[in-house]
């Protein structure tokens, strides 16, 4: 063998164990790849169920929550209904006394309170109410305590606020609906009763018309500024809202909340 065929030789051997060893390193480098990829998975299993465990207890949690939740408003509408009872037994007592009237007005809006509960717990939200609705039973019981005979129409629009505006809302509502019933009867003796719920632009708009004799003085000033308008007047100060009225012939009461963060109005349908 010549010197050069050697050098080949021996250049071959070394290149055929580098190979080899090359070979070797990649059988390895692949089992350990294998390994660790098994371990991933079994790891990533693991993972998926926790996930889907907590995941269950979570929701498990929250439904606990609403029900709750629920309970709560359910209670609170039937304590405040038991207030309006007591309420209700001492006009009883004091059935021939100015005090009767003002026991009345307080179960009005007791009831006004108690019926935002019953529609928070007769939804599946739990923080807001369907304004539409909700004025809707309101402008029914205080013409059937009321004015049984009154002629209610109603113009709502599906518009749903959260707990913190329909209540003030809902207290405005009750004074403003029930001054049209015992103040707003026309010349015949009866009571003709409009009353919008609107969503317009970024507001909300809310409006009582009866056709009755007007107010003798402008509406929130000397005389015509006893509780009910002082009530109107501090929860709309509280809502932010701007309140209208425009007389002759009847009355008029509109009510307009701007939209903002603390007071969101959402329309449905
Ligand atoms: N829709 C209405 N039609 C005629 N007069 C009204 C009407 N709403 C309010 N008033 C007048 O404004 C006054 C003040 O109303 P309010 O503060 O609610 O007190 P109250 O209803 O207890 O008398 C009423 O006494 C009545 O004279
Ligand atoms: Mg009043």
């Amino acid at each position: 063998m010549s010197d050069e065929d050697e050098k080949w030789q021996r250049r071959l051997e070394r290149e055929r164990s580098a190979r080899q060893t090359a070979e070797r390193l990649l059988e390895e480098k692949s089992l350990e790849l294998y390994l660790a990829n098994q371990e991933l998975r079994t790891f990533a299993a693991h993972l998926e169920s926790e996930v889907d465990d907590r995941t269950a207890q979570l929701r498990r949690a929250l439904s606990e929550r609403e029900l709750l939740l629920k309970e709560v408003h359910h209670r609170v509408k039937n304590n405040l209904q038991i207030i309006a009872s007591l309420l209700g037994m001492q006009t009883d007592v004091h059935s021939a006394t100015p005090l009767r009237e003002v026991l009345l007005d307080s179960i009005y809006r007791v009831r006004a309170m108690a019926l935002i509960h019953e529609q928070l717990y007769s939804r599946d939200d739990l923080s807001s109410i369907e304004l539409g609705a909700y004025t809707e039973s309101l402008a029914r019981t205080l013409v059937g305590a009321l004015e049984p005979r009154a002629d209610l129409k109603l113009d709502t629009e599906l518009i749903t606020v959260p707990i913190g505006t329909a209540l003030p809302c809902g207290l405005i509502l009750n004074e403003v609906i029930a001054n049209a019933l015992k103040h707003g009867r026309s010349a015949d003796g009866r009571c003709r009763l409009l009353i919008t719920v609107l969503a317009r632009d970024a507001d909300l708009v809310v409006s009582v018309v009866d056709d009755g004799p007007g107010l003798r003085e402008p509406w929130g000033k000397g005389a015509n500024r006893s509780l009910g308008t002082r009530i109107i007047q501090a929860l709309a100060r509280q809502l932010r809202a701007r309140i209208q009225t425009s007389e002759g012939p009847g009355f008029r009461f509109e009510m307009r909340l701007r939209v903002d963060t603390s007071t969101e109005i959402e329309t449905v349908g």
